[in-house]
């Protein structure tokens, strides 16, 4: 092979990585975000074929196969996957990412463990990735409702798991130590029934979470695989992975702390937690909740000076969007001003919200954060509540409740608030929301969109 390939294939490569950091950029935002996922697609087949021209590649029609049938599923899925189902999905294509890195280690550890550097980065990358597959597989299931969301608590989860990840490290660092294969296999069964029992105990809801976490991981472990190649003959693949290894694992931890942080809680309580495993006791709401009819919400609507609408994840699981879309169109045709107060852990993943709006073709700018919006509830005549429960629950203010210190939407501040879900059912943290027993609040039960559909019928009747 000639020189002059190898200077191509490098040129690419570093074309490659500035276009994942633009796409990263780009994704920074809901109107740039298309083109930052272009970017960023764009750059990962340009590397994937710069690297079939690497000297010392061989296999080829092994390695295509695998290009086609995986690109095929994974372009498959992502064509028919439904917003709601999007979580389960970055888990399993994550999952496959920790598989991948793992799998790269074990083959390094098998060809190369008399070199102690490669080696030892391998056990690392393995570890990481091997505790990456399976949690993501775990989170998989508990998505997809094919195994219990809530908590599944072991009994001395934490030392048993503990004594797991220290026996299988060590099975790792003795194989690199001794140059001994046998432990090999002990060594990663171990990795990955830890990943299993770590994830366990972790509730269905908090997987957005989990998930982003795994995925810093997997970034980390395919950067340590990076390391470890460089020196054999894929160096140059060796690099590349090893930038686009640290990219996925720094994007992934800042998105893991910044949802962390919106809930109010340490990314330890969130893995290590069992949160939701117990409910809130000794605490009894007063009052009643007090269903309105949907002629008199319209009429409501219709005569204020401004609706604040704030959805959550009952708006995204009956995909109300469209019908919300509509209901603000008509509103605002009779000249009330119509803001939407976005939460940023509404939902069940980080921009859920601003997607599904934009899905409707609502504009960003009505979109409003907490800080912008919560100093207007006090002067607003309706807020309209679609789905949403534990980001509007005033219950965050009271001390000792799960949700305590959880910044949320003041909508309780209000002149009235119309409150859209089906019955008595409590949000993700599993706890009682005041608001609904407030004097200026109404509820109107039933699923979102059927709902939102009658709210605009009877908008349309009244003229
Ligand atoms: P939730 O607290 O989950 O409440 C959703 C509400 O929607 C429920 O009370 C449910 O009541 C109602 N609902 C469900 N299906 C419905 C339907 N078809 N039509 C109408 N209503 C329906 O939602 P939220 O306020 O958006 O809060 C999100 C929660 O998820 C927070 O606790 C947050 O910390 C957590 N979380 C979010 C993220 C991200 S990144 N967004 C990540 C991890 C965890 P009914 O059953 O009575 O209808």
């Amino acid at each position: 092979m000639t020189a002059w390939v190898g200077t191509v294939i490098d040129a690419v490569y570093v074309v490659a990585v500035l276009a994942f950091i633009l796409g990263l950029k780009a994704m920074s935002s809901p109107e740039t975000a298309r083109r930052g996922i272009v970017y960023a697609g764009a750059a990962m087949l340009a590397a994937v074929v710069a690297t079939f021209f690497s000297p010392g590649l061989s296999n080829f029609l092994l390695i295509a196969v695998g290009v086609i049938v995986g690109g095929g599923i994974g372009y498959y899925w992502a064509r028919v996957v439904q917003m709601t189902a999007m979580p389960q999905m970055v888990a399993v294509f994550n999952g496959m990412g920790g598989g991948a890195a793992a799998a790269i280690a074990g083959v390094v550890l098998l060809s190369s463990l008399n070199n102690p550097a490669d080696a030892g980065l391998s056990v690392a990358g393995a570890v990481i990735g091997s505790i990456s597959i399976a949690g993501s597989v775990i989170a998989f299931l508990k998505l997809q409702g094919w195994m219990r969301q809530k908590p599944i608590v072991l009994p001395a989860r934490q030392p048993v798991n503990l004594a797991i990840l220290v026996v299988g490290v060590a099975f790792g660092v003795y194989s690199v130590v001794r140059v001994e294969t046998i432990f090999l296999l002990p060594f990663f069964l171990l990795l990955l029934l830890y990943g299993i029992l770590l994830t366990l105990p972790i509730g269905g809801a908090d997987m957005p979470v989990v998930i982003s976490m795994f995925n810093a991981l997997t970034g980390i472990a395919v950067a340590l695989d990076g390391f470890a190649l460089v020196n054999g003959p894929l160096g140059d693949a060796g690099y590349a992975m090893v930038i686009a290894g640290v990219l996925v694992g720094a994007a992934g931890s800042l998105l893991t702390v910044l949802m962390a942080r919106a809930m109010n809680r340490s990314i330890s309580n969130v893995v290590f937690g069992a949160f939701g495993a117990t409910e809130e006791t000794g605490v009894t709401v007063q009052g009643t909740m007090k269903p309105i009819e949907v002629e008199d919400a319209a009429v409501l609507m219709a005569y204020a000076n401004q609706v604040v609408i704030a959805p959550g994840y009952g708006m995204a699981v009956a995909q109300a969007q469209g019908k919300v879309r509509e209901l603000s169109d008509l509103l605002e045709a009779k000249g009330v001003s119509v803001k939407f107060a976005i939460h940023p852990v509404a939902g069940r993943m980080p921009g859920h919200m601003n997607v599904l709006l934009a899905e409707a073709g609502i504009s960003y700018d009505k979109l409003y954060d907490r800080d912008e919006i919560n100093p207007e509830f006090a002067n607003t005549d309706v807020v309209l509540v679609i789905g949403a429960n534990d980001v509007v629950n005033p219950a965050a203010r009271r001390a000792g409740s799960p949700l305590q210190g959880m910044p949320i939407l003041d909508v309780d501040q209000a002149k009235n608030v119309l409150v859209i879900k089906r019955g008595q059912g409590k949000g993700f943290a599993g706890i009682e929301n005041d608001l609904f027993y407030k004097d200026n609040c109404r509820m109107l039960y039933g699923d979102a969109q059927q709902v939102v559909a009658k709210l605009v019928q009877a908008l349309k009747r009244s003229g």
